[in-house]
């Protein structure tokens, strides 16, 4: 079976009146989908990562709009247009990190004020048109983005990867994932080494259930062993997602990425970052200005243990993404191509200012 042609994670109901999501935080045990149509139950669905991945996210949020939206009454486009506002405010304080979603927000602002002397039905009906596209040119840009990685990847090759930026972190395929999926289906053969992404597991919970669904040889390593099984030989390139790439390349993805960075550097493997040209802020100079989301203690100290792991009142830190020097970075995998450095000279081209 090839799981990625039937999971989906984020998508409508037939009525159009509830966003419906495959709830992530119960994945491997339970395969859930949760019906979501208030603003406060999409955005707590956001904030504890039920829905996650940056394409996803961003989706979802389009979505969240519509299906909130649809039944505001009266006729005044003032009154709406407030209420657009105050429900696009809630959607963007959920995570701060993923470009794509504040981008897909914009999108749908964008294209309410361009219908604004239509009647609000008319209005509504565009939103609804703007996240199906939203939704529907994410598969592409993703199937784009895999056949373009495709190139530099070998037969037989050992793959690490961290987190999970696959199929169910978009409308299909995935962004890293992606040419591990369309590589398959052309019958490559790859060994994925999906580091479990502490301290929420996506790469334990989630890319493991992924591949294994579609068929794929993964192998789950903690973190801490991504130095080991490239020493061994066992890793001939690595490729991450990512949630936001600064202008001169340095690219922001779930914590733990840059290390892996780092160790590929010193092994001399190269280290690809896969991202949609809506995951390229050219209002971000480098990764200092990039704002690295802070996630409640709990992760760590308890969320996945029978018992509490660490003493009550510790203090913790737990950023949940760090940023990736450029200069580690092999090169950045978009639609639009892959883009080799020098960054700051290459992604104005394909990017332009957003
Ligand atoms: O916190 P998450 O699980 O939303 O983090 C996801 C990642 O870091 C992904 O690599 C990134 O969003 C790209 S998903 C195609």
């Amino acid at each position: 079976m090839n799981g990625i042609n039937t999971i989906r994670a984020v998508f409508l109901n037939s009525q159009r009146d509830a966003l419906i999501i495959l709830d992530q935080t119960l994945l491997p045990n339970e395969v859930k989908y949760l019906s979501l149509s208030t603003p406060e139950e999409i955005f707590q669905a956001i904030c504890e990562l039920k829905v996650r991945g940056a394409p996803a996210i961003g989706i979802a949020a389009a979505y969240g709009l519509c299906v909130v939206l649809r039944n505001f009454p009266g006729d005044s486009f003032e009154e709406f247009y407030n209420e657009f506002i105050r429900i696009k405010s809630l959607f963007a304080s959920s995570r701060p990190t993923a470009v794509n979603l504040f981008w897909a927000l914009e999108r749908l602002d964008a294209r309410v004020l361009r219908d604004r002397w239509k009647p609000l039905a008319n209005i509504k009906e565009a939103l609804y048109e703007e996240a199906a596209a939203i939704a529907s040119e994410d598969e592409e840009v993703c199937r784009q983005i895999g056949e373009h990685a495709l190139t530099l990847l070998r037969d037989g090759w050992g793959i690490l990867t961290h987190c999970n930026a696959g199929t169910i972190a978009t409308t299909r395929y995935g962004t890293a994932l992606a040419p591990i999926h369309i590589g398959t289906q052309k019958g490559y053969r790859f060994t994925v080494y999906a580091d479990e992404s502490r301290p929420l597991l996506q790469g334990a919970r989630l890319t493991t259930w992924e591949l294994t669904a579609a068929g794929i040889d993964v192998v789950l390593i903690c973190d801490n062993m991504a130095s080991i099984v490239m020493k061994q030989g066992k890793v001939q390139a690595a490729i991450v997602g990512c949630d936001r790439v600064a202008a001169n390349g340095d690219a922001a993805n779930k914590i733990g990425t840059s290390g892996v960075a780092i160790l590929a550097r010193h092994y001399e493997i190269p280290f690809y970052v896969a991202a949609p040209i809506s995951t390229i802020d050219m209002n971000c100079a480098t990764g200092d200005d990039i704002i690295i989301e802070e996630r409640p203690s709990e992760e760590i100290t308890e969320k996945w243990y029978k018992k509490r792991m660490a003493p009550e009142g510790i203090r913790v830190y737990n950023p949940a993404f760090d940023v990736t020097d450029h200069e580690l970075i092999s090169a950045i995998v978009t639609e639009k191509g892959i883009i080799y450095p020098p960054y700051n000279e290459q992604l104005p081209l394909v990017a332009g200012r957003n």
